[in-house]
């Protein structure tokens, strides 16, 4: 009813528009004023945690994209490597894992069959498994060692959004609680980063007061076929979820690629008039990622692409580059996905509107796959 869907004409933009609350509800008691983390809810022991020489994440469909985001995170803040699988793929791997490695399920719903079958594999090799996790009491969470919840109230809508985002934010505390619990980098680099991320909803609440020019540029492309979409870094699985949610809602051929693989495949792709989404990393942060797309924007556009540019504010180098520019608040460069994804889902949104096309129950499509 739409009393249910809040004045909103469908649950997906009610669930867009509650993501900075359900950032801010994620990380509620979990940062103390000195900017320690406090997981006491995980109830695994520290020893386990400073023993752990691997992590590895399984999950399907959006979750995987957070976990392919984790890692960046995780490798970089802890220093123990990190492998992200498809569950799917990790099952029936025969992978290797031991009493030192810790699996990391995420799952919105905690039923996706996979996931499940990934983590009761993982445990009898021995592993510890941690669910990440919005279902209270599902049965994910219920077989695994520890569970950390996201808390993004109830998602309806078929299409993830404010779930993908607390993925995120709970991805981010087990990276940065591992670091805290290990000792590593914590002064120099983890502690302004838990300060950035303590008011990140704030900023997602910016990006969402600017997101007109984006509707109305999704309904001038509904006549399209095919959107590509590229990144670097953490701009990869972000441009791998604007993709999926292209895909999902507007049925539209959409494909996600590193700006890196231009050259060996997708820019032949590139011709007159093709869409492409291009997540360009802060100028701030590590200036050579930002420096190599932009040099990857001028290459796309050179050959006739239309490039739709998702840029840090205050980045000039992209503007003549840009056919459209859609601007995001400054954040670490680790922390971008937070807000640079939140325009792709107001994008594919509006786009699956401007078609005609179902958005809360698209075609073929289920919240939950409890089947093989
Ligand atoms: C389905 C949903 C997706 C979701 C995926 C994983 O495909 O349509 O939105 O990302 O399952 O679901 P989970 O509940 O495990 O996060």
């Amino acid at each position: 009813s739409a009393a249910e869907k809040g004045g909103y004409d469908y649950f997906m933009l009610k669930e867009i528009a509650e993501q900075p609350k359900a950032v801010a509800d994620t990380l509620l008691g979990r940062i103390g004023a000195e900017g320690q983390l406090t997981l006491d809810e995980l109830r695994i022991p520290a020893q386990v945690l400073k023993m752990v020489d691997k992590v590895v994440i399984v999950a399907c469909g959006t979750a995987f994209h957070a976990g392919l985001i984790a890692k960046y995170a995780i490798e970089h803040w802890t220093r123990i490597p990190c492998e992200v699988e498809l569950a799917s793929e990790f099952r029936y791997r025969d992978p290797i894992l031991d009493a030192r490695s810790l699996v990391v399920a995420i799952s919105q719903s905690g039923e996706t069959m996979d996931t499940l079958m990934a983590l009761r594999h993982a445990r009898e090799q021995g592993a510890t498994v941690l669910a990440i996790c919005n279902t209270n009491g599902s049965t994910i969470p219920r077989e695994s060692d520890a569970v950390l919840y996201t808390h993004a109230g109830p998602e309806v809508a078929v299409a993830s959004t404010k779930a993908f985002l607390t993925q995120l934010v709970a991805c981010y505390l087990v990276a940065l609680y591992l670091g805290q619990v290990r000792g590593t980098k914590w002064a120099d680099e983890i502690l302004p980063v838990v300060r950035d991320l303590a008011r990140i909803g704030e900023e997602v609440e910016r990006v969402l007061e600017t997101m007109e020019p984006v509707r109305e540029l999704a309904r001038s492309l509904a006549g399209h076929d095919t959107v590509l979409f590229l990144g670097r870094h953490v701009g990869y699985p972000v441009a791998l979820e604007g993709a999926l949610k292209l895909k999902e809602l507007a049925y539209m051929h959409a494909e996600g690629f590193a700006a890196g693989e231009l050259k060996h495949g997708p820019i032949a792709l590139i011709e007159e008039g093709v869409p492409v989404v291009v997540v360009v990393p802060s100028p701030r942060g590590r200036s050579v990622l930002h420096d190599k797309m932009v040099s990857n924007i001028q290459e796309i556009r050179a050959r006739g692409a239309l490039t739709i540019v998702i840029a840090e504010e205050g980045d000039r180098a992209v503007v003549p580059y840009a056919d459209h520019l859609i601007l995001v608040p400054a954040t670490p460069t680790l922390l971008q996905p937070l807000v640079a994804t939140v325009p792709l889902q107001v994008f594919a949104c509006e786009l699956a509107t401007a078609r005609g096309n179902e958005v809360d129950q698209p075609r073929n499509l289920a919240k939950s796959v409890t089947v093989e």
